[in-house]
């Protein structure tokens, strides 16, 4: 079982009042040295040697200023699945809390999706593409092998080729790039990153198994995630982990076919060339991915609240990856949050993945619910298994 839980050690425990600084992290004396950022995606066609790229104070901070989102028009009920598979509406919305999820289809691409939240996130920021220095698409289920986030940094426009790659921590995705990020800030001179969190599992669902397929939904949703100083800090604390032996819970593993597009059925004796390859549809023991999910949630927020100094009476709310409307009630009550301070839009969106806290935040935010300076306590957990969490402040 791994443990990575934070960069930097706290120095200081921060007073409960939320208008003071609570930057929970020691700055290194480096910090205040100029380093070089150099770090570029290049398109091949336009490819020209990197211009090199002015140095930057290596910041202190990190804020969030910006967020959007994006769904498939195509909603489907919990009494449409009921037409496909042995189910109804009573029982999913009894189980799950979810009602409806939006799928892809047509010409919608989960890349699209993301463009789109990435471009709302931007216009809300007030950040040009081209002052965007780095792209984290957190997903696991990219339209490319190799990755979805050059695609995205095409899209956009972002004239200066800033670096773009995927992260990939299933359902803990997006929290994972929000931390990536402000370590990309703090440690490496980025002042702009865009962190997208997009999934369209339902590619990788077993249309015919009613423990899954009432589950899950696609979107995406994105934040930009910004350079500031150490007294607008938006970063308090942060926990993480992972441990693969809860593989065996969760996971669409890769398959190989059986036939050899070269040699055929019969294959080849040497075992190459090797079989084409693909992933299964999502395998889930839901009962202990539900008790997993409900012991460790609550002690992840705990943790990131040691870290950052606070107590959980200093949570304005509570968004957690959006899985089950039990789990989440269940960690609330944990943390005794009350239902009022708990973010939660899975009755439309059903499990969406990475994209399932940016997305709920983006709807908060616009909604007029979350406001500037609110602290959050968000988690992610799922395959991998993986979880962990951080306390945020919004703008
Ligand atoms: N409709 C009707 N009945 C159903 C359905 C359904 N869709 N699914 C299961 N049932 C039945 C079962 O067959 C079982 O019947 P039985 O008692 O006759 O055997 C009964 O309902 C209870 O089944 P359970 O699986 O025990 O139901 P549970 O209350 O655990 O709910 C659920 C299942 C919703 C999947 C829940 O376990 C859950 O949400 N688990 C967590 C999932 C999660 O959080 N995943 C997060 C990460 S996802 C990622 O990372 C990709």
């Amino acid at each position: 079982m791994a443990n990575a839980s934070g960069f930097f050690t706290p120095t200081m425990r921060i007073s409960s009042s939320i208008n003071l600084n609570r930057s929970g992290f020691r700055c290194p004396d480096v910090i205040s040295k100029r380093i070089r950022c150099s770090s570029t995606s290049q398109g091949v066609e336009s490819f020209s040697p990197p211009e090199s790229r002015s140095p930057r104070l290596v910041s202190k901070g990190c804020k969030l200023v910006g967020c959007g989102s994006a769904v498939p028009h195509l909603q489907i009920s919990n009494d449409d699945l009921a037409k496909i598979v042995d189910t109804n509406d009573e029982w999913i919305s009894a189980r799950t809390g979810i009602r409806n999820r939006r799928i892809l289809t047509g010409n919608e691409s989960m890349t699209g999706l993301a463009v789109e939240a990435a471009q709302k996130a931007l216009e809300m920021a007030q950040v040009k593409p081209d002052d965007v220095d780095l792209i984290l698409l957190c997903t696991s289920t990219p339209e490319d092998l190799f990755g979805g986030a050059p695609q995205i940094q095409k899209a956009l426009g972002c004239k200066g080729n800033p670096l773009a790659f995927d992260i990939t921590a299933a359902c803990s995705g997006f929290v994972l790039g929000l931390v990536s990020a402000s370590c990309y800030i703090r440690g490496g001179g980025f002042k702009n990153v865009l962190v997208i969190g997009a999934d369209s599992l339902s590619r990788y669902v077993d249309w015919t198994d009613r423990g899954t397929c009432i589950l899950f939904g696609d979107g995406a949703g994105a934040v930009l995630v910004q350079a500031c100083d150490s007294e607008e800090d938006g970063l308090f604390g942060f926990d993480f982990h992972s441990d693969g032996d809860g593989n065996r819970h969760l996971n669409a593993g890769i398959k190989e076919s059986t036939t050899n597009d070269a040699l055929g059925t019969n294959g080849s004796a040497l075992g190459f060339p090797p079989n084409h390859s693909s992933f299964s549809c999502i395998k889930m023991n839901g009962t202990e991915v539900f008790r997993f999910a409900v012991s460790v949630v609550p002690q992840t927020i705990e943790a990131s609240l040691a870290k950052a100094g606070l107590n959980r009476s200093d949570i304005d709310w509570l968004l957690l990856h959006q899985a089950n409307q039990r789990i989440i009630d269940g960690v609330a009550t944990r943390l005794e949050v009350p239902k009022d301070r708990v973010i939660s839009n899975l009755a439309k969106y059903g499990n969406t993945s990475a994209a399932s806290i940016p997305l709920a935040l983006d709807e908060a935010v616009r909604s007029g619910k979350v406001k500037q300076g609110q602290t959050i306590a968000t988690a992610g957990f799922g395959a991998g298994l993986t979880w962990g969490s951080a306390i945020l402040r919004w703008g």
